[in-house]
């Protein structure tokens, strides 16, 4: 539980109308159900061994995708967005929206919940893409988004209309470059973090373990006459190295939401603001129990499913040579015995 002298601090902060930008990651996720990629035990990496990866992130390879694209497939009937609510943490920077404090959202987060919560695609830079267009990574070509889902849920492989290559949605692989998006807006707002008097700035970093660059490197590129604040389960990146205007909470991401909007007082406002939202997402009754440990597991039951059935084709596919075999066999023996006639 975050300490109420360090809450005090930050909520102070807020209060004196800072432009906040958000720096987050998956671990702000797994309050809606959506595992994160490293946790221990939980992480999805962990968890995709059963796929026959050479190594976890392949699934996320461009070149391993090229020879094998169907772990990506997989794992994308798992994390396709529309299945999921947003978590507090989400419901909080619209909040901040709603009172004109919020500056930027860098998100390295596919799952698209900061929209879903209702925040404004101009604030927001989704660094690793997401899966709202699909191309073909041979001739990019565009691939129509109801197909390509439609192919998802159906666990098929979709192939692209004009050449049929391979089609991947525009979520950034390794080996890949991030969108310019990303590195435009990054460049106006460090001018402006540059520029800003002290304070002027707010920067959150939350549930990320900021070992994927170039995005881990934001919070380090923050100049130090700015505060910022770690929201994470552990301590990560930069936030190793201490600064003075640092506020650091090792706790979950919403708890931590919670904690501060009571000493905000805007508590009310949130819950408000969380209770509309899943009235209006369709379906959320059901799915907001799941947890992100519900999700593993479920995760791993379609990838077992897939492998029995991969299996059953293979079987399948064995038997029908077998029988090709033993009817040339009877062929080739009868008409050893029935010899031609001329
Ligand atoms: P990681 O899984 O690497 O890190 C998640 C971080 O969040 C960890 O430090 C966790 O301790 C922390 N965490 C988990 N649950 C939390 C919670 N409820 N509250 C607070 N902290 C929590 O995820 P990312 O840093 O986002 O790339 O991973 C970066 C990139 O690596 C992803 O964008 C993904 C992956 O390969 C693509 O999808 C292309």
């Amino acid at each position: 539980m975050a300490p109420q002298k360090d809450l005090q601090k930050v909520a102070a902060i807020l209060k004196s109308n800072p432009k906040v930008i958000f720096m987050v990651g998956a671990g702000i996720s797994t309050g809606a159900g959506i595992p994160d990629f490293r946790s221990p035990k939980t992480g999805l990496y962990h968890n995709l061994q059963s796929l026959n990866l050479p190594y976890a992130e392949a699934v996320f390879d461009i070149q391993f995708f090229q020879t094998n694209p169907k772990p990506f497939y997989t794992l994308s009937k798992e994390l396709y967005p529309g299945q999921f609510v947003p978590t507090k943490f989400h419901f909080f920077m619209k909040l901040l929206q709603d009172k004109k404090l919020l500056h930027r959202v860098y998100t390295q987060n596919i799952d698209t919940l900061e929209r879903v919560a209702g925040v404004d695609g101009k604030y927001i830079v989704e660094a690793h893409g997401s899966f709202a267009e699909n191309h073909c990574i041979k001739c990019g070509e565009e691939y129509p988004g109801d197909d390509f889902k439609k192919y998802v849920f159906d666990q098929k492989i979709p192939k692209c209309k004009k050449c049929k290559g391979l089609v991947k949605p525009d979520i950034v692989f390794f080996g890949e470059g991030l969108p310019e998006r990303f590195f435009d807006v990054w460049d106006e707002d460090l001018e402006l973090l540059q520029d800003a008097k002290d304070g002027e700035f707010l920067t959150i970093t939350a549930g990320t373990s900021l070992t994927v660059y170039p995005f881990a490197s934001l919070p380090s590129e923050v100049p130090k006459t700015q505060k910022r604040v770690l929201v994470n389960k552990e301590r990560v990146g930069d936030f190793k190295n201490k600064r003075e205007n640092d506020h650091m909470f090792l706790d979950d991401s919403d708890e931590f939401i919670e904690a501060l909007c009571d000493v905000l007082g805007w508590r009310k406002e949130l819950d408000n603001l969380v209770n509309n939202a899943k009235k209006e997402i369709k379906g959320s009754e059901t799915l907001e129990n799941e947890t992100s440990e519900d999700k593993v597991i479920d995760i791993k039951e379609d990838i077992k499913n897939e492998l029995d059935r991969e299996e059953k084709q293979g079987k399948k596919e064995v038997d029908e040579i077998t029988k090709d075999l033993e009817n040339l066999d009877i062929e080739k023996s009868k008409n050893k015995t029935t010899p031609k006639s001329i």
